[in-house]
């Protein structure tokens, strides 16, 4: 069994690796990668099945709805046909795939509908990997990808998107911080989690305050 595991694990790296190759430098294999050590982190101290949490921080953006016209179907999809090729039982193919159809930011917005205590990891792993240094580098490339502004002091940000709206919105990547960014500390499900969005939280205040600092000289 945990030989097999293995190589599941091993084969699922290799698929994800190929779909991602020519994916947005934010949304790329290397996010994937440091989602899935983040979630092992923090399965370290909250616990959960670590063969679901592997394989569910590996698929988590396998199909991005952002880069497919909005469509949410594809990427729980693509999961279910390549986990349906290995041998996987069916009740754990099954929670994968709610922790692939549940686990972004704008579906939290309109009150998710699946929860479990491996989902809230992957889910607290890949917020993780959207805030601090790591955060912005990936908000500046993301903003850069949709030719964003990357600042416009006219532009209020708006706190209370829905989900239409967010999607729709091309905001300035500085607006993206409050807009999302710096609510993701609050929102954090685990202990674990929340601790390790402190540090990384602080460090994009700092950033801020230094970026106003150099605009108004
Ligand atoms: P999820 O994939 O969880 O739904 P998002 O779609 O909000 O999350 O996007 C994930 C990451 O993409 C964000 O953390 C951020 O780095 C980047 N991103 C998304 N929208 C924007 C935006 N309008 N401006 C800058 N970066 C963005
Ligand atoms: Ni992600």
């Amino acid at each position: 069994m945990k030989n097999m595991n293995k190589t599941i694990i091993e084969n699922t790296k290799k698929f994800v690796k190929q779909k991602l190759e020519n994916a947005e430098a934010g949304h790329d294999y290397w996010h994937i990668l440091r989602v899935l050590k983040l979630s092992k982190k923090i399965a370290e101290k909250e616990g959960g099945d670590l063969f679901v949490i592997r394989l569910g921080a590996l698929l988590h953006d396998i199909a991005d709805a952002k880069f497919h016209n909005g469509d949410e179907s594809i990427g729980p999809r693509i999961a279910r046909d390549f986990l349906q090729k290995q041998q996987i039982a069916e009740e754990v193919i099954e929670h994968i795939v709610k922790i692939i159809e549940n686990i972004s930011y704008k579906n939290s917005l309109e009150g998710q509908k699946f929860t479990s205590l491996e989902l809230q990891i992957i889910q607290d792993a890949d917020r993780l990997d959207a805030i601090g240094a790591i955060g912005i580098a990936r908000a500046f490339v993301y903003g850069g990808y949709k030719n964003n502004l990357i600042y416009n002091p006219n532009l209020k940000p708006n706190l209370n998107l829905d989900k239409e709206t967010y999607k729709k919105s091309d905001t300035t990547t500085i607006n993206h911080f409050y807009e999302k960014l710096l609510k993701l500390k609050d929102i954090m499900n685990t202990p674990t989690g929340k601790l390790l969005a402190e540090e990384r939280h602080r460090f994009m205040l700092e950033f801020l305050e230094q970026f106003y600092r150099e605009w108004e000289i």
